[in-house]
């Protein structure tokens, strides 16, 4: 099984790319740590978190894993490809380890818990295995591998959000950072493993969450994207000012932090997203008019057994409102082909719902059925993987069409766009964003922008995933 696609939750781009913060560091470090992420930007996220808790203790990043002492592997369970590529890279640290005895190599994030005695006993893969609510041990638990135990914390927490800790932020383009609001999920998904991974759903402190948003603008960062698995559960109470914190609120919050700092979130669930979220996005200009709303399935039938609590009927009257109080939001999918029990008709509704709201892009993956879960006690993983993969192809060609006319539509318009950096092709063009998360490319020319800067761009070309355009005066 593969997924088709490149992924923003899972951007393919990104998978096990290995992080430092400075080229140059200044620091001196007794000690060398080495990570690797996989899977969704939570993870991401959650290594800056790591490499904070890894500096305190003397070490320092580097992006050479010959020179770590420490080798680290963020890693992700949601689909099998993701275990699969994770194996493989442990197999050849595995190798690098039997080289240079005193290396030590741990697995953080999603697979820890799954994985663990099977990594460290049958296998003899890892001297460290640690969960995502666990990393706060990880000082104590080195210490107890480098005198040769195998050392494991997977145990997950009601009330672990890292709030106090200030991320390291890795490999950052110095422009857009992700803030962690909340871990965990309590939606029941029956084809997904985080609830059993990342546990229970709980929200982070808002002070904390605004005083990082703060200080990221402080330090010159223009864009902010608040995480959560479902962020529109988020839910604090902040009882010195007698005050429910909602989504909505934060979201005014982290708004109102700066009009120049522009502020996104993902994801949100269909079922959870509220009018109060919808009005706020409104008001603010600097919050973004995009939103990550996975569909997963066209078919109330397939919906109700994927218990995602929303019908097919529920779901466009969902987008209908998005655009009636939002006409330019764009609007982004999840979408699984050949979930258990899936017929042609049910793939049919899934087509004719893509078509019906429009995506502007779309992650499309196979269903991959993991141990565990709900689907995988419940129900047979009965559609063939021929007939997977030629439902993803449909869709995926599908969206193509959709994301074609999407930017098709956007010929001839002028965006607001945060610049994040070069482009990737040529250092005479500046690439960014637009409010919709859409990327525009356009020469620099003899405008004096730099990185960071918002610029007015007009559309006047693209290709399949980018907008070309031209600086135009605002
Ligand atoms: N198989 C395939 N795709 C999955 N996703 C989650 N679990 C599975 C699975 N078992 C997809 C969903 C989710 C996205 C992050 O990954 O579409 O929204
Ligand atoms: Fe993220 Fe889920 Fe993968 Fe864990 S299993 S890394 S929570 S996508």
């Amino acid at each position: 099984m593969q997924d088709l696609v490149a992924n923003k939750v899972h951007d393919e781009a990104r998978q096990g790319e290995a992080f430092a913060p400075f080229t140059n560091d200044e620091n001196q470090y007794n000690k060398r740590f080495y990570i690797e992420s996989y899977g969704c930007q939570m993870n991401f996220s959650d290594s800056e978190i790591v490499a904070s808790i890894l500096q305190n203790e003397g070490f320092g990043a580097t992006r050479n894993y010959e020179e770590a002492d420490l080798v680290l592997l963020n890693t992700c369970s949601i689909r099998e490809k993701a275990e699969q590529t994770v194996r493989k890279r442990l197999t050849e640290f595995r190798k690098i380890k039997d080289a240079k005895p005193g290396l030590l190599v741990g697995v953080l994030g999603c697979m820890a818990e799954r994985l663990k005695s099977k990594f460290l006993e049958e296998e003899k893969l890892v001297d460290l295995v640690v969960g995502p609510d666990a990393y706060r041990t990880l000082p104590v638990l080195i210490e107890e591998a480098e005198t040769g135990q195998k050392s494991v914390n997977v145990l997950l927490s009601r009330e672990e959000t890292y709030a106090d800790i200030s991320p390291v932020r890795l490999d950052s383009n110095g422009v857009t950072a992700f803030i962690s609001i909340m871990r965990g999920c309590n939606n029941m998904c029956s084809f997904c493993v985080v609830p059993f991974t990342r546990g229970r759903e709980r929200s982070r402190d808002v002070y904390s969450i605004i005083a990082e948003a703060q200080n990221l603008f402080d330090r010159g960062y223009k864009e902010v994207t608040l995480l959560g698995q479902n962020v529109d559960s988020y839910y604090w109470i902040d009882e010195a000012n007698d005050e429910i914190v909602t989504f909505g609120k934060l979201l005014e919050k982290v708004a109102l932090v700066s009009p120049e700092l522009r502020v996104r979130f993902s994801t949100s669930h269909p079922k959870d997203i509220t009018d109060e979220v919808l009005f706020t996005m409104a008001k603010y200009d600097n919050i973004c008019n995009y939103i990550h709303l996975p569909l997963q399935s066209g078919s109330t039938r397939v919906l109700q057994l994927m218990n995602r609590t929303y019908t097919r009927e529920w779901y466009i009257a969902k987008v209908k409102r998005i655009r009636e109080i939002i006409p330019d939001c764009g609007i982004s999918s999840d979408i699984i082909a050949g979930f258990c029990t899936e017929t042609e008709d049910d793939h049919a509704d899934t087509l004719s719902m893509m078509q019906s709201s429009a995506y502007d892009m779309s992650y499309m993956f196979f269903y991959s059925e993991r141990p565990g879960t709900l689907a995988a006690r419940r129900y047979k993983d009965d559609v063939p993987e021929e007939v997977k993969k030629r439902r993803l192809k449909e869709i995926v060609e599908l969206q193509n069409r959709l994301s074609y006319q999407s930017n098709k539509q956007d010929v001839g318009k002028t965006f607001k766009v945060l610049i994040e950096g070069n482009s990737k092709k040529s250092d005479a063009d500046w690439m960014g964003r637009n409010s919709q998360n859409k990327v525009i490319v356009f020469p620099k020319e003899n405008y004096n922008y730099k990185k960071g800067d918002y610029a007015f761009v007009r559309v006047n070309d693209f290709t399949q995933a980018t907008l070309i355009g031209e600086a135009v005066k605002e």
